[in-house]
């Protein structure tokens, strides 16, 4: 495969920082989005651009947008997310519902319209956006209840998603959601069985694979299609 240029936010640990380090291993172009300095050595460290982003913050998603002005990107990786405390009605908070889906749901849709014209600007080769979600998003599979905030934060970026996949397809920008697997990072916790080395190298065979022909899917980290 020809040398791309991806961008990767939440790329400061887990998941994230894995995608960077394989795919400057195998000597692709990244940006890596942080949103501490210590995180800016580390992917700095691994060749990777580094730029501050903090998804949350409208202010944040101009800024970048303004540095990357120019610079064209193949694949952007909506990667950063968090976990949720509203786990039952009873407990549930709206400043915690806010919270969970802006940064897992709102800001993956922002960070994309800010990164647009970039992948408008590399044109010719395959373009795609990923977005980092959770089988925790499907409706279909939801028995077990609980989660609220996650749940459907993560539901609400599938379908956004979609919209996003059958928006861009006649500009031939392929989108997918990805379920990464259980993966043993701060939010996967000890007993996740994929370390985050196996999860972001899965993860990245999917979006490899995406094309406009299969836009707009709900991926397991194997390839194979989640039920919504
Ligand atoms: N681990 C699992 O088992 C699992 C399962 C299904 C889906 N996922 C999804 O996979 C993705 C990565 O998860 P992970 O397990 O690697 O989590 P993680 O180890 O907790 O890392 C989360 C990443 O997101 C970043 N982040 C959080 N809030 C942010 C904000 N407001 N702005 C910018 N960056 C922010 C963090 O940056 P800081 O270091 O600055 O906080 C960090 O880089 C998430 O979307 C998650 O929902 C994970």
């Amino acid at each position: 495969m020809a040398q791309q240029t991806w961008l990767v936010t939440g790329a400061s640990r887990g998941i994230g920082l894995e995608m960077v380090r394989a795919l400057r291993a195998r000597g692709d172009s990244v940006i890596a989005t942080v949103r501490s300095e210590a995180a800016a050595q580390v992917v700095g460290a691994l060749g990777a651009r580094v730029e501050r982003l903090d998804v949350s913050d409208m202010q944040s998603i101009s800024t970048l947008g303004r540095a990357l002005a120019g610079v064209p990107i193949d694949v952007l990786c909506n990667n950063a997310g968090i976990s949720s405390e509203s786990k039952q009605l009873s407990t549930l908070s709206s400043a915690d519902l806010y919270r969970v889906m802006m940064v897992n749901a709102i800001a993956p849709v922002l960070v994309s319209q800010a990164v647009l014209p970039n992948l408008r600007l590399a044109g010719g080769g395959k373009r795609a956006v990923a977005h980092i979600s959770s089988q925790l998003g499907s409706i279909t599979n939801n028995s077990g209840g609980s989660s609220y905030g996650y749940r459907a934060s993560k539901a609400a970026l599938n379908q956004f998603g979609r919209c996003m996949a059958n928006e861009l397809k006649g500009e031939g920008i392929a989108v997918g959601m990805i379920h990464p697997g259980w993966v043993r990072t701060d939010m996967g916790g000890p007993e996740a069985p994929l370390d985050p080395k196996q999860s972001a190298a899965m993860v990245i065979a999917v979006i490899d694979n995406l094309t406009v022909q299969t836009t707009g899917r709900f991926w397991n980290y194997d390839g194979s299609n989640l039920p919504w």
